[in-house]
């Protein structure tokens, strides 16, 4: 049987990961850092399945939490498919957000991510197979929130993805690189940010199972790049080809008071 890692996997769309990888029968690794909500959680997979799951606490911001995931990846049974998909977000303008908690963010969305695709990389190009699936956002294509260094994060996760993607060690090792750039997803994230729920209307928001059934149809498929939903896809054409001072004027800015 396969193995997969997913980290962020107690909630949202790590946890539709999950769901989505046991019905294909892979074995799982579970990453979070509740070792309560990863141990419920591998229970119902496995009793629901009948998958082997395997469960690892760990803080990826930290250097520590990075290092027990790090050595899970290049242990046995090998791992061929880590998805890196904890991240989180902010509803504070820059200035009142605190440096170290910037400093947090940047260590899950972009660190933690460089740390857990070196270590799984070396092992897939070795073994000549496996795949890695790095959770974005449309976000990350443009200036889509003003005084946030979220998109900045995102947008780091997409030119690094892409250019290992398509560079030729990664190709003809065999290995499969995907960018995931979800829209708004009902998920704990925007409760976790404290960003209000309100504001997008009813039909931009997206499930996070079929956000992630389509992003295991696009990395089948060779994909690169999966945006889910033509709503998505509209909104990720605009944001890459529109004239960037036009897009900025159309960005949300968390700065403004009451945004
Ligand atoms: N939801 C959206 O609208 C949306 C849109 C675009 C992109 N995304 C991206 O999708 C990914 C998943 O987000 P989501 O919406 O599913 O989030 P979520 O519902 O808030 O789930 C976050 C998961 O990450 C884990 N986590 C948080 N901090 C962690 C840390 N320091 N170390 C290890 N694990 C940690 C959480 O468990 P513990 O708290 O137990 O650690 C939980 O399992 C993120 O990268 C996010 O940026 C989300």
């Amino acid at each position: 049987m396969p193995t997969a890692l997913i980290t962020g996997a107690t909630a949202g769309l790590g946890k539709s990961f999950t769901r989505a990888l046991a019905e294909q029968g892979y074995d799982l690794v579970l990453v979070a850092r509740s070792e309560r909500d990863l141990k419920e959680h591998a229970e119902l997979l496995r009793a629901g399945h009948g998958i082997r799951t395997e469960v690892l606490p760990a803080d990826l911001t930290t250097d520590e939490g990075c290092g027990r995931v790090t050595a899970r990846l290049t242990a046995e049974p090998a791992v061929d498919l880590l998805v890196n998909n904890a991240g989180i977000g902010y509803d504070n303008a820059f200035l009142e957000t605190g440096i170290q908690a910037e400093e947090r963010l940047l260590d899950l969305n972009v660190r933690a991510v460089l740390r857990l695709t070196d270590a799984a990389l070396g092992e897939m190009t070795r073994r000549r197979s496996g795949a890695i699936v790095n959770v974005a956002s449309v976000a990350g294509l443009g200036p889509a929130w003003l005084s946030s260094t979220y998109p900045a994060s995102k947008a780091w996760i997409i030119g690094f993805t892409e250019s290992l993607a398509v560079s030729q060690q990664v190709r003809d090792a065999g290995v499969r690189m995907m960018a995931l750039l979800p829209g708004y997803t009902r998920t704990e994230f925007h409760q976790r940010a404290g960003i209000p729920t309100t504001f997008p209307p009813a039909w931009l928001w997206l499930h996070s199972d079929d956000v992630v059934r389509s992003a295991l149809r696009d990395l089948r498929k060779g994909k690169v790049l999966s945006i889910p939903s033509l709503r998505y896809k509209t909104a990720a054409w605009g944001l890459r080809h529109l004239p960037r001072p036009l897009s900025r004027r159309f960005a949300w800015d968390i700065s403004k008071p009451g945004h």
